[in-house]
C-alpha cells in the first residue's frame, strides 16, 4: 500500500509507512481514528444494503440494524412501506428494541423503559402518567394546541 489516504495527516503518516505487499500495520486495525475515518469516508457515503425486504413481510415486522454507534429499526408500516426508525427512545434514550428482530405487538413498538410507546411509523402514541393512566401526547399539548389539533378551538 501506498500513497495518502483521505483524511487527517496521521492517516497519511502511517500511509505512507506501510510497506507494499505486507499484512498492515497494526494501528490500521485498532486506531479509533482510522475507524471514524472509515465510517465516515466509505460507510456513511454510500446507500448500504441492510437486508431484504422479504424477511419483514408484515406490517409491523422488523429487524434491528447496527452500524457504528447507531441502532436503527427497520419496520414495515400498515402502508407497507418499509422504514428505519432510530432505535432510540425519546424520553430517556433508552433502545426501544432489544430483540435482532421481531413484529410489533398490536401495531406499537413498547419502550422497555417506562413504557412509552410508539406506532410502527415512529410516531408517539402514548405514554403512562405517575397515576398510572395513559396519556396520549395530545395530552402534552396546550389546551389552544388541542383544540387545533382536533378541530375544535378552545380558549
Ligand atoms: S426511556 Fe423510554 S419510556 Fe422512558
Amino acid at each position: 500500500m501506498s500513497g495518502a489516504v483521505p483524511g487527517g495527516s496521521p492517516l497519511n503518516e502511517l500511509s505512507g509507512r506501510q510497506p507494499a505487499g505486507r499484512a498492515l500495520l497494526q494501528p490500521f486495525y485498532l486506531s479509533p481514528e482510522i475507524y471514524r475515518n472509515d465510517i465516515e469516508l466509505m460507510l456513511m457515503r454510500h446507500w448500504l444494503c441492510v437486508g431484504h425486504e422479504s424477511t419483514i413481510p408484515d406490517s409491523g415486522s422488523y429487524f434491528v440494524f447496527e452500524i457504528d454507534r447507531e441502532s436503527v429499526i427497520i419496520i414495515r408500516g400498515n402502508d407497507g412501506v418499509v422504514r428505519g426508525l432510530i432505535n432510540v427512545c425519546r424520553h430517556r434514550g433508552s433502545r426501544i428494541c432489544y430483540d435482532a428482530s421481531g413484529k410489533a405487538k398490536r401495531g406499537l413498538l413498547v419502550c422497555p423503559y417506562h413504557a412509552w410507546a410508539y406506532t410502527i411509523d415512529g410516531a408517539l402514541r402514548s405514554h403512562p402518567r405517575p397515576n398510572g393512566t395513559i396519556a396520549s401526547p395530545l395530552s402534552c399539548l396546550s389546551p389552544k394546541e388541542e383544540g387545533r389539533l382536533s378541530g375544535r378551538p378552545k380558549i
